[in-house]
């Protein structure tokens, strides 16, 4: 099965139908969310493993939260981590050399950016010589003009004025012939701006986004597009609709909080934003067992998203306004408010911990999700190569969509 070589051909389909399996067979593993339940299904069936897990520290998490596949756990987890890796396996595209631009092309690109569209750009083997490039969902459209520096035509579609305004500022003056149009990606009239002339290219569009543009590109009889997708879950409809015939056929049904799963990693989350992260959680975790038992429910219950300053607020006052917030009783004033946090705490630790097992799918269903999005490219007359554009370092959603046809 490994490969370290991108797929296509004969390769998506059997790599789809491999991963289908393994998601299918463990689902008992993935599904379940460590953060809303006190226990999981799963324990019982692997209470070693449980135990080793819960045992462990939030620091011992987090310093493998990016590499699960290494940890040295109790069985089954040595054995899923292997096929794990052994299907998330993806080669790198093969890079061409790109013309260097002049540095007028960086301003105002974040220095990570850059080289997310560096990468990008030098992956696009075509056989065919784009003529006009189409830059969906673009922002201020750095990557299109990066790529139609050397006097293609442009085309850049987003939906933010200020950013449409922005762009075409910076291409004026760059000297890029570019159109770029405020434009509703998931409008009805989207599809006008789309015809056979174009090469559609996406780095990160969200969910329906990225969809939206595989259907259009593929009705408007594009000869080729190149797509990096992220968010698979900001998708309009409650569970996942798979594009391709052979994905539809699977058993394998996804709603949209699986879909959260792939882009769960923290790759590249600064040290400030992972220490504010970790602080939330653990309150909202600690919140958790408290309404259990104001409530007398030993459920979850959901809580909107609270503004950063909450954080500032003593604990104790952030758990009496969240709970007039969801209409609970009050908490009487001589609680053990120090305990209650210090659970939420120990409470992380072990939910980190116990999401190891289920960050061991994240990746295939990341490829299961990309490879459907191939097989619907197959099933429109298009060759599809899957392959990385970059190092996961760089970001995690590293994997880039060649079609031509
Ligand atoms: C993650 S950003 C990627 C931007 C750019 N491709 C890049 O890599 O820097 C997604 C972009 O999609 C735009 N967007 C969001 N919803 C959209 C829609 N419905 N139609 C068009 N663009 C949209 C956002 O404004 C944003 O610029």
């Amino acid at each position: 099965m490994t490969s370290s070589a991108p797929l296509h051909g004969p390769l998506l389909r059997e790599r789809f139908a491999a991963l289908d399996d393994f998601l299918l067979k463990h689902q008992e593993l993935w599904r379940p969310v460590p953060f809303t339940a006190l226990r999981l299904p799963w324990e019982d069936q692997h209470p070693q493993l449980a135990a080793w897990l819960r045992g462990r520290t939030l620091a011992e998490a987090d310093a493998i939260h990016n590499h699960p596949e290494l940890l040295p756990a109790p069985a089954p987890y040595p054995q899923l981590a292997e096929r794990s890796a052994s299907l998330s396996d993806i080669g790198e595209l093969p890079a061409a050399q790109v013309d260097r631009v002049p540095n007028g092309f960086t301003v105002d690109v974040p220095g990570r950016k850059w080289q997310q569209i560096e990468a990008f750009a030098s992956r696009l083997g075509f056989l065919q010589a784009p003529r006009h490039w189409l830059d969906w969902c673009s922002g201020k459209g750095h990557l299109g003009r990066r790529l139609a520096h050397d006097g293609g035509a442009l085309t850049c579609i987003e939906l933010d004025p200020q950013l449409v305004a922005s762009g075409l500022l910076l291409s004026q003056r760059l000297g890029i012939d570019a159109e770029h149009c405020e434009q509703d990606a998931l409008a009805a009239n989207a599809a006008q701006q789309l015809d056979a002339r174009h090469t559609p290219v996406a780095l990160h569009a969200c969910g329906d986004l990225h969809v939206r543009l595989l259907q259009l590109a593929s009705a408007a009889g594009c000869r080729q597009l190149a797509v990096a997708p992220c968010c698979y879950n900001r998708i309009d409809t409650p569970d996942y609709e798979p594009l391709s015939q052979t994905a539809r056929a699977s058993a394998l049904k996804l709603s949209k909080a699986d879909l959260r799963l792939p882009i769960s990693e923290t790759v590249t989350a600064g040290s400030r934003v992972r220490r504010q992260r970790d602080r939330s959680m653990a309150r909202r975790l600690a919140f958790d067992l408290l309404q259990r038992e104001l409530r007398g429910e030993d459920h979850y219950l959901p809580s909107p998203s609270l503004p950063t300053s909450w954080l500032d607020k003593p604990f104790a006052h952030y758990c009496r306004d969240l709970c007039e917030l969801k209409q609970l009783p009050a908490p009487d004033d001589t609680r053990d408010w120090d305990k209650l946090e210090g659970a939420g705490w120990q409470r992380l630790a072990e939910v980190r911990n116990l999401e190891l097992p289920r960050s061991l799918f994240r990746r295939p269903m990341e490829l299961w999700l990309l490879l459907d999005r191939a097989l619907f490219l197959e099933e429109q007359g298009y060759q599809v190569t899957l392959g990385s554009f970059c190092q996961a370092q760089l970001t995690p959603r590293n994997i880039l969509l060649l079609a031509e046809r």
